[in-house]
């Protein structure tokens, strides 16, 4: 059942142009400059009426999450706050009937995340879930539920279940600022547009596996990696590191380009990997990336730079690049994570790890 591949992971990798697919599939309305959901149950008075989103998840949910809040915040115009939720419910958080609170979860059935949304939903907030599990408790717990259609997701390192969360979270963000009147149907159709491109902008970026193994093949034996990216691809280092961390067992850190001084560039040394996410937009603060670029390069510190495929100034700093096409400042998370998962598929393979079953963790953390 692994179709040809190795392991469940590689092939939920080559998987996501159809599984996006599959979550955009039926919800995109063109014409009207909106988004269909069968579940969606709110009226425009009531997502006019909240002040606040508050996202719940764990891991890479969590990472999804943090995009998420810069989709939400940026098209709906509402204030996002992202939270551990094995953090939320033991510290008296604030919530409101005007909140809406929405818990990520590939499985919906997390004890974090179940437990800190039904206190969410005790304390009275409006609740979404959104889960790859059709009928998974927190599908079952929510006023309201969207599904992201991936498709059984088997590796215990989620991939495919990270992406397809990051495009619901976009046709939601299209909605929601649709319904609250800050996004025109024009400005709502350029971005339903965009998002059609996404299943073959994927199948292109796949094209980087063979460059990615070189890379993989040439620091597999790195003891720390550092995974650099600013705005929306900051969640996306996040995630390369993680990624990196679970399979593979070299520790890896993810930070914000611009804490970089503050602290992890004393780790900096000719043996120290450096992964920068640099796609080309204002966004994502392009300049300042590569700021960080020569930073790690004055100290010795070798540089993988994930760059928009016509970028030359990137590709002549860098020691190794990989090209991804370019994508809207929204969506070039989703593209420029695909090299990362490749990445650390491949370092973990190369090392003779079992992928699919990593040490110590469990595909569904249903314990505290
Ligand atoms: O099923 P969930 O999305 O709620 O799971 C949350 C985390 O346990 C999960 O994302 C974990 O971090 C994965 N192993 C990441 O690859």
């Amino acid at each position: 059942e692994k179709g040809g591949y190795k392991h469940f992971m590689h092939k939920e990798i080559w998987e996501q142009p159809r599984a996006i697919a599959d979550t955009l599939r039926g919800r995109m309305l063109l014409s009207e400059g909106d988004v269909h959901f069968d579940t969606w149950n709110l009226a425009a008075e009531q997502v006019k009426s909240f002040t606040k989103v508050t996202i719940l998840a764990c891991g890479t949910s969590w990472h999804s999450g943090v995009a998420g809040k810069h989709m939400i915040e940026s098209l709906a115009r509402l204030p996002v706050e992202v939270e551990l939720a094995s953090e939320f419910r033991y510290r008296d958080p604030i919530v409101e009937k005007s909140h809406l609170v929405i818990a990520i979860s590939q499985s919906g059935e997390t004890a974090d995340t179940l437990g800190a949304f039904k206190e969410a939903k005790r304390l009275g907030a409006h609740t979404l879930a959104i889960c790859n599990v059709i009928g998974s408790a927190m599908t079952r717990e929510s006023d309201l539920h969207i599904l992201t259609n991936a498709g059984p997701e088997i590796g215990v390192a989620s991939t495919k279940a990270f992406t397809t969360q990051l495009v619901t979270l976009y046709l939601l963000a299209v909605k929601l600022g649709r319904m609250r009147g800050t996004l025109s149907v024009e400005a709502a159709q350029e971005h339903l547009t965009q998002l059609t491109q996404v299943p073959k902008m994927i199948e292109d970026v796949l094209k980087c596996e063979p460059q990615v193994k070189r890379v993989a093949r040439e620091f597999m034996n790195a003891q720390d990696f550092l995974f650099l990216g600013r705005g929306p691809m900051h969640p996306v280092a996040l995630e390369g590191a993680l990624k990196l961390k679970e399979i593979s067992y070299i520790h890896a850190e993810g930070y914000a380009g611009g804490e970089m001084k503050h602290g992890p560039i004393a780790l900096i040394d000719e043996k120290m990997p450096v992964v920068v996410l640099a796609p080309k937009h204002p966004h994502v603060a392009y300049e300042k990336i590569i700021g960080n670029i020569e930073e790690v390069r004055a100290r010795g510190g070798k540089v993988i730079a994930v760059i928009d495929e016509d970028d030359a100034q990137a590709d002549s700093l860098a020691d190794h690049v990989i090209r991804i096409p370019a994508a809207s400042a929204l969506l070039a998370p989703v593209v420029a994570t695909i090299p990362l998962q490749l990445l650390a598929y491949h370092v973990a393979e190369m090392r003779g790890n079992d992928v699919d079953q990593p040490r110590n963790l469990a595909k569904s953390v249903t314990v505290e």
